[in-house]
């Protein structure tokens, strides 16, 4: 029992590292709610964060496959677009707290610029996370389940329509359009 404790943390280190954000702020929001207000936007962007590292890290080692750390980045791929839907189930507490309740929150769930946020990208992400182990794939068997993983393209899309709405056109910039370039870069250099 003790040696499996003991193995516990070097074995789920990566886990462990990629939830910490999360864990942090679920914990601050736990003791604090009042704290909505600051980690809204960290959440965000630690969302955004994880799921364009998550996007890039196969194109670059398309590109780059020389690159050692791509290459040992990429292995965590399932754990850091998990840590992505964490950040973004923070940022969605935030905004519950922000609106009072949940049956408060509704209505603003069919503004146009929460939208793309709540009936697209969060449902999505967390279909995603819940999906990401060796379990589903065998269930879902590899081709079906490539092919849910690929809604992930929309979860992209509708992310950026969701920050410009929201007035982040400048960050949603800065974020996109190297993960954009590097995705067309990869689709130019991939024999039909
Ligand atoms: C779950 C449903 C969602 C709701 C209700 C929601 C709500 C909001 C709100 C109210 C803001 C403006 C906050 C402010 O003015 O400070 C915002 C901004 C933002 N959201 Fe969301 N969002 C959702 C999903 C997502 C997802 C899935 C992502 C990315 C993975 C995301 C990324 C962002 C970013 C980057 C910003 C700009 C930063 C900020 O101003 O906080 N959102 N969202």
């Amino acid at each position: 029992m003790r040696e499996a404790v003991r193995n516990f943390i070097p074995k789920n280190r990566i886990w462990i590292l990629t939830q910490l954000p999360a864990v942090v702020m679920g914990m601050m929001l736990t003791y604090n709610g009042s704290q909505w207000e600051l980690l809204t936007p960290y959440s965000a962007y630690f969302a955004v964060s994880f799921l364009v590292l998550t996007l890039s890290l196969n194109p670059i080692k398309k590109l780059k496959p020389q690159w050692v750390w791509v290459l040992k980045l990429n292995r965590h791929r399932r754990q850091l677009g998990v840590a992505s839907f964490s950040c973004a189930l923070i940022h969605f507490v935030c905004f519950l707290i922000m609106r009072g309740s949940f049956y408060k929150a509704v209505p603003y769930f069919f503004h146009p610029a929460i939208i793309p946020g709540v009936w697209v990208a969060f449902p999505i992400l967390l279909v995603l996370a819940i999906s990401s182990n060796n379990r589903s794939v065998k269930k879902l068997t590899f081709p079906k389940w490539k092919q849910l993983h690929r809604t992930v393209y929309l979860a992209e899309g509708v992310i950026i329509v969701h920050m410009i709405l929201m007035g982040e056109f400048v960050f949603a910039l800065c974020f996109f359009v190297p993960l954009v370039g590097l995705q067309l870069l990869r689709f130019k250099n991939t024999p039909v």
